[in-house]
């Protein structure tokens, strides 16, 4: 409704022209009795004639005019209006948090803003353009009818609720039809979408032909169920053109024998005849228009269910404001990811101070449920997380999380230049300042040395970088925001180890006064840690300096054991 509100000056003068075109067109058939009936009187002549043929002519070109007005108007409102719903869509799914993109793939979302945004444009345009042209074609088309003989109507029309109640029937299967079709459309597109994401992973372990048979599967899934819906529609327009010719059969030969009688001339006979074809297309429209309506509230629907999703992480209702970050603290944070079982972290409770704060432990300990948790990406409960002491839930949202620098596990980069990349936070940041993170994180050197330096593309269609120089480039965007709190999910673990002893060192710097918090699968990085947490099944199984763990945790023992015999043995 906003936009019918917003554009509806194009509206009105689009419809305006449509109705135009309509009464032109419903006025030729007068002329052609006209001039039926003076050639019937003997009355026509040359000149009658060619007037005639020349009204019917400029008749046509205003036709023409106003067509390509109404078009142009009309499925330009529904161009703007999908525009309008896309922008709308993106800025809200901008909006949304975490738990919501866990529960909505990729793929899904994609294909709202395809297909379905597609078929609530078309609804929009093309659909309600036709539904008032069907409706005025008709409604004229009859009291033209009625006026040359309203018996003959009657007759001419009574095969109509027939079509009308069997529309009704058949929009209804395709409507479930429609539906399934719809959400396999998004299953395909998004286990297209994992296969190109994963295609290194699948190529190493040789598994293209399975990944190729099952999305056979799909497809025939998907074609099954499409055919399925072409039979609904297969039925639909001949159907009509069935009812069409019923019409015509009964008007032939009642209205030939009125003729006959002399109670109607040949010119309104044949008028009537072509009111009846003017008549068969908006017969026809209702079923196809029946159609783009049920696709359209389909899509409509499932947009607007995502529209009306509300991130669970919401503003405070009185934020208090943000404090000087001296510390953070964990108390008794429990949290389990929806649709999970088990605890990803189970009373956990953590005082961080500023300092560097290791985190190791088995994969699937919590390590980054944490992480996200202190970065403030999940919704939590109140009283379980403080910032400087006060309850995160009673600070503003994007400002808590301006004070913190959270670098996720997987490395994220754009299609972009490295300078775009690693100023993406900061996008007025200057070069020395870029370079000047970049150093911190051992990346510089090697960016200087790539041919187009800070300007190389990475990504698709950039260079090919390996994952140590990712994950330093993702570490330099981290590091250039200049924020009290850094975190660091396993960020350093594709660098190698001299390199890794760097980072580290640039740290000493640069460390004081913040809180650095490094999850790492190395034990090297953490000797220089102030405290490390050794993590298990979601809760801290032992904490204390390298020299303290090595004593207190057989888990931390072990592994340092492998990584040191490990690391001579290479040597
Ligand atoms: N997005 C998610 N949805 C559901 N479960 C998850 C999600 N992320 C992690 N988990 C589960 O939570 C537990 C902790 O995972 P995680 O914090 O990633 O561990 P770590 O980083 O230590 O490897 C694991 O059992 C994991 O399977
Ligand atoms: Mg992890």
């Amino acid at each position: 409704m906003p936009y019918f509100k917003k554009y509806w000056q194009r509206l009105f003068w689009g419809i305006l022209a449509l109705l135009t075109v309509d009464l032109l067109q419903l006025y030729i058939p007068r002329v052609i009795k006209q001039a039926v009936d003076a050639l019937q009187l003997g009355q026509a002549t040359s000149a009658s004639l060619l007037g005639q043929g020349g009204l019917i002519l400029s008749f046509a070109i205003g036709i023409a005019f106003f067509r390509f007005t109404w078009r142009y108007l009309v499925l330009g409102f529904s161009r703007l209006l999908e525009r309008d719903l896309r922008n709308l869509l993106l800025s809200r799914l901008v909006r949304m948090d975490r738990p919501f993109f866990n529960r909505r793939p990729a793929g899904e979302i994609m294909a709202l803003s395809g297909n379905d945004l597609t078929n609530v444009q078309m609804a929009c345009g093309i659909g309600i353009v036709s539904f008032i042209d069907a409706f005025m074609m008709t409604a004229a088309a009859v009291v033209f009818m009625a006026y040359i003989h309203p018996g003959l109507t009657f007759l001419a029309l009574a095969p109509m609720p027939v079509l009308a109640i069997s529309t009704g029937l058949l929009s209804a299967m395709l409507h479930k039809r429609y539906k399934l079709v719809q959400e396999q459309f998004s299953d395909l597109t998004e286990f297209a979408r994992s296969t190109l994401m994963a295609i290194r992973l699948i190529k190493a372990y040789t598994q293209e032909q399975r990944q190729t048979e099952h999305f056979d599967r799909l497809g025939k899934d998907f074609v099954r169920n499409n055919i399925r819906l072409a039979m609904v529609q297969g039925i639909l327009t001949p159907f009509s053109t069935l009812i069409a010719s019923t019409s015509l059969l009964l008007v032939l030969y009642f209205g030939g024998r009125l003729t006959i009688a002399g109670t109607i001339s040949i010119g309104d006979f044949v008028a009537f005849m072509t009111y009846l074809g003017l008549l068969t297309w908006p017969m026809m429209a209702m079923g196809w228009v029946a159609n783009l309506f049920q696709r359209g509230v389909t899509s409509l629907y499932r947009i607007s269910k995502v529209m009306e999703e509300e991130p669970l992480l919401r503003e405070p209702q009185n934020p208090l404001p943000l404090p000087v970050v001296t510390s953070l603290s964990v108390r008794n944070l429990s949290f389990q990811y929806s649709g999970r079982k088990a605890m990803a972290l189970n009373d956990l409770s953590l005082d961080i101070s500023p300092g560097l704060l290791g985190i190791v432990g088995r994969t699937g300990s919590g390590k980054s449920t944490l992480c996200q948790l202190l970065a403030r990406l999940y919704p939590v409960p109140d009283d379980r997380l403080f910032m400087a002491g006060i309850d995160y839930n009673q600070l503003p949202l994007a400002e808590l999380r301006e004070k913190i620098a959270y670098v996720p596990q997987e490395t994220i980069l754009f299609s972009d230049t490295i300078r775009t990349n690693i100023a993406f936070g900061r996008p007025d940041a200057s070069d020395a300042e870029i370079a000047q993170a970049a150093r911190a994180a051992g990346i510089h050197e090697e960016i200087a040395a790539f041919k187009d330096g800070y300007q190389s593309l990475v990504g698709e269609k950039g260079l090919l970088l390996s994952g140590g120089q990712r994950q330093r480039i993702a570490l330099a965007r981290a590091l250039l925001l200049d924020r009290p709190v850094v975190i660091i999910d396993d960020g350093l673990s594709a660098v190698d180890t001299d390199t890794e002893h760097q980072i580290i060192k640039n740290f000493d710097s640069w460390l004081p006064g913040r809180i650095c918090i490094l999850v790492s699968h190395r034990v090297a990085p953490l000797l220089a840690a102030e405290r490390i947490i050794v993590m298990e099944k979601g809760s801290i199984a032992a904490q204390g300096s390298h020299l303290q763990l090595l004593e207190t945790s057989p888990f931390y023992r072990t592994i340092y054991q492998h990584q040191t015999t490990a690391g001579e043995a290479k040597v």
